[in-house]
């Protein structure tokens, strides 16, 4: 009998929530629905309950609407959903790939700067490309020759965390920093320093974790404010990439993220760009949007390990060009349910589902394996 379970890989407060049916905004009720109609069943699991070896793991299964545990084999496919910082767990997910296990989104945060540099090594995609480098002394100070604004971003950050702008003066230079964690959004300072002597402060925070100088993009603004776009791109049951849903995010007054957990606010696709590019025509526009990034998912999945769903961080320019912002290796998906937009935020949990069913019900076409 064919085998049509399909692994969803949780992080251990994902599982805890999912046998309390608290999963806060993994949707899992979809990855459910999704499983029926491709004619696979979802088994659940932490990295922590495999053994390698044996290929055995404890799983949970919906059975009556409850989730029960169960000891069964690991499944060949596996949607990895969930994100590891020690380098233990990295080797132990390399040790079920060199298995034989088809694991998708293998690895699901990198660093920032490394996506820049694998998307710098395609000439089609530099013009889109904000200049971006490391936040060492000396390139801060090319980077202050070169421009008037800069943005300062922990590399290996998320939801808008530890971001820090600097704006030219007529005097020296600005600095605008978050300065406490608000349940929502941070609260803002700013500090002005003579020439290029940055404040304290930012050189402090800057040796202390990783971060990159980027050019703030000129971005086009909504009521005012930038807004820029989440980009669901995803393999589906074809196995090709294919945009799965557009959405604007739009920054709360005074700053400039649109992370939803700063403060952001959602908006269709639609409605920004008719208020913010009247000019240009929707259709042009999502076209232009969908091209960078489909080539961005393409190169990328071609540099690193099985890659299939990633989430994108998309600007425009007030002249209607796209920019790169982020790649997101687990998107949260949460801003299309934001946004009202449930077609696209059911799609982005069918799309893995459609595509690990199709690993399992044609194997012979599995995608080449990057060996890393
Ligand atoms: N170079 C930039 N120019 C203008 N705005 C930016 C730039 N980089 C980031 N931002 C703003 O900050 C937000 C968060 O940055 P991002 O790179 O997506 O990091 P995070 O992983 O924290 O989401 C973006 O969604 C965008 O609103
Ligand atoms: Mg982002």
């Amino acid at each position: 009998m064919l085998d049509n379970r399909i692994g969803i890989l949780f992080n251990a407060s994902m599982l805890r929530g999912l046998t309390r049916g608290r999963t806060r905004h993994e949707a899992i009720e979809y990855y459910e629905e999704a499983a029926k109609r491709h004619g696979v069943v979802p088994v659940y699991f932490r990295l922590e309950d495999v053994d390698v070896r044996s290929l055995q793991v404890t799983a949970y299964v919906r059975r009556h609407g409850m989730y029960t545990r169960k000891r069964m084999t690991v499944p060949t496919v596996i949607h990895n959903r969930a994100i590891y910082f020690r380098s233990d767990s990295h080797v132990k997910v390399r040790a079920l790939v060199n298995r034989g296990i088809q694991l998708f989104n293998q690895v699901n945060r990198y660093s920032k700067l490394t996506i820049h540099e694998l998307l710098q090594r395609d000439p089609a995609l530099v013009p889109y490309l904000p200049d971006t480098v490391r936040a060492v002394h000396s390139n801060l100070l090319k980077m202050m020759e070169r421009h008037h604004s800069l943005i300062l971003k922990p590399a290996s950050s998320s939801v808008g965390k530890g971001i820090m702008k600097l704006d030219r003066t007529p005097r020296g230079w600005q600095a605008m920093y978050p300065v406490q964690k608000a349940a929502k959004g941070n609260r803002w300072r700013t500090m002005e320093s003579l020439d290029h002597a940055l404040p304290g402060l930012i050189r402090s925070r800057l040796s202390r974790a990783t971060y990159l100088v980027q050019q703030t993009l000129p971005l086009a603004t909504f009521r005012g404010r930038p807004f820029d776009l989440r980009v669901s791109v995803q393999r589906d049951a074809s196995r090709n990439w294919q945009i799965t849903g557009i959405v604007g995010k739009v920054a709360p007054a005074h700053t400039f993220l649109t992370n939803v957990a700063q403060g952001g606010t959602v908006h269709t696709f639609e409605e920004i760009a008719a208020s913010s590019l009247p000019s240009f025509p929707f259709h042009k526009l999502r076209q232009r949007v969908s091209s960078l990034s489909l080539l961005i998912a393409n190169h990328l999945s071609q540099q690193l390990p099985h890659l299939a769903d990633l989430g994108l961080d998309i600007g425009l320019s007030p002249d209607g060009t796209p920019l790169f912002i982020e790649c997101n290796g687990r998107d949260q998906r949460y801003s299309f349910r934001e946004a009202d937009l449930f077609t696209e935020w059911k799609l982005t949990y069918e799309n893995p589902i459609a595509y690990g069913a199709s690993l399992i019900y044609e194997p012979q076409y599995a995608p080449p394996v990057n060996v890393h």
